[in-house]
């Protein structure tokens, strides 16, 4: 073995160990009767969760890189996400709480395993890309990563007394304000050279994008409590068709999650209901909120292009980073990632993680909505397998960029794509402002 084969092997494991310290915490929060319950139609009960998380697991790791012998043959069908929609999990004869730990926990065990035989590094001579560079580990780390900031999700709509507890995040030293101007011109989009990088990050193109202006921050809540107060959700000119007509039928009156305080607004998270914080980070909007607002205030969502160049090109060397401060992973002091903070962080409260251009917090707080729709980028190969990315592809879903405080740095970076329905606003999703320039 080598030492940078052992290094990888090494952080592999530490990166599995991290995301399941993650997933008990949030399944053992609550009780077994929160775990069965469906908190939500939209989401799936919290044990199917870390039941499929096992078993994806299970079939990448276990039997595709291992070659082992299954674990449990007999619960795939009921862990295939595509086999049966979120709304209907809950009468499914799923593992039990005590089942689905015991199973989850006998899976890693044999990951730990195959990892020890993994031949994790480049070869030529080897016969699948899977687990070059630990892709396949990577994958799965990222799978429940995301499964967690789902979880996260759900936790947010379980009513009853709060569980979840977090510190507040750090303070600003001076706000920011105003907007930030990039130059137009082509930059490298994607990424071909991102070892954990998933198939739609991939590959890196070339894209001209003319020169534009973006926030520097998100729009906040103050900012967006001014668009209600001044009639915005009452006023058809700011939304397109398809937004009004969903504002009608859905009731739409505020963020969800949001309640009348007097003259100002309240908001619950996790359980706790208080005063919304003027200049955090307005969360809980759908794509059809953020796009009526920015009507509302003379300028638009930015395109995936736009906030890829805002987030990743240096015009000083005319090259994409990896992050807006650059190429190292993220740290505490960089974002406000992983559920250190169960909510975004003021404008300003990240100074060192800003971009070149001075552009903040487009890495953790929120998820930002783009304009564009969910596609592959040009040249684009799904790997390992078609339904993580490609059958979504469409105009059905809208982009969203930089991940929130409940995404881990793992399933985080300057090319990581997320995406939803326009209607959507349970996941922890903002928005920025951009206009041509
Ligand atoms: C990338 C967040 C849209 O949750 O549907 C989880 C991630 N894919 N299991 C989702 C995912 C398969 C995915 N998103
Ligand atoms: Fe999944």
């Amino acid at each position: 073995m080598t030492y940078e084969s052992d290094r990888l092997r090494d952080h592999v494991a530490g990166e599995l160990s991290r995301a399941r310290e993650r997933t008990a915490l949030l399944t053992e929060a609550v009780d077994d009767g929160d775990l069965i319950r469906q908190h939500s139609p939209l989401m799936s009960p919290l044990v199917w969760d870390l039941a499929h998380v096992g078993n994806q697991e299970e079939l990448w790791l276990v039997r595709d890189v291992g070659g082992r012998e299954p674990v449990r043959r007999d619960i795939d069908e009921l862990y295939d996400a595509f086999k049966h929609a979120r709304r209907d999990r809950p009468e499914l004869p799923l593992l039990g709480p005590d089942e689905a730990r015991r199973y989850v926990a006998t899976v890693r065990d044999k990951v730990f395993d195959v990892l020890d035989h993994a031949q994790l590094e480049a070869r030529p001579d080897a016969g699948s890309k899977l687990v070059e560079n630990g892709f396949a580990f990577g994958m799965i780390v990222q799978h429940e990563q995301q499964h967690d900031e789902t979880m996260l999700a759900t936790h947010q709509l379980r009513a009853g007394a709060p569980v979840l507890a977090a510190p507040a995040p750090p303070v600003p030293p001076s706000p920011v304000t105003g907007e930030a101007f990039i130059s137009g011109g082509p930059f490298t989009m994607g990424t071909s050279t991102e070892p954990w990088a998933l198939d739609n990050e991939r590959p890196a193109h070339v894209v001209d994008v003319p020169s534009f202006y973006i926030d520097r921050a998100a729009v906040t809540n103050g900012q967006y409590a001014a668009f209600i107060d001044e009639g915005g959700y009452e006023d058809p000119r700011w939304w397109s068709p398809e937004g009004w007509q969903h504002r009608v039928s859905a009731g739409l009156t505020a963020p969800q999650h949001w309640q009348r305080d007097g003259s100002s607004w309240a908001a619950t998270a996790f359980g706790r209901t208080a005063r919304i914080t003027d200049d955090e980070p307005v969360v809980h909007v759908c794509y059809y909120e953020a796009e009526a607002y920015a009507a509302w205030a003379g300028k638009r969502l930015p395109t995936e292009a736009e906030w890829e160049k805002a987030a990743r090109f240096d015009p000083a060397t005319a090259r994409s980073r990896r992050y807006p401060w650059g190429d190292d992973d993220p740290t505490d002091d960089l974002a406000n990632l992983g559920q250190r903070h169960l909510r975004p962080a003021a404008a300003g409260a990240y100074p060192a993680g800003a971009s070149p251009t001075g552009v903040h917090q487009l890495i953790g707080d929120v998820w930002e909505w783009t304009s564009t729709d969910f596609h592959g980028y040009p040249g684009f190969v799904p790997f390992p397998y078609r339904e993580y990315s490609e059958v979504f592809f469409g105009r059905e879903y809208k982009v969203l960029r930089g991940g929130s405080f409940g995404a881990d740095r793992s399933a985080c970076r300057g090319t990581f794509r997320n995406w939803d329905y326009p209607i959507r606003r349970q996941i922890f999703s903002g928005f920025r402002l951009a206009r041509d320039a």
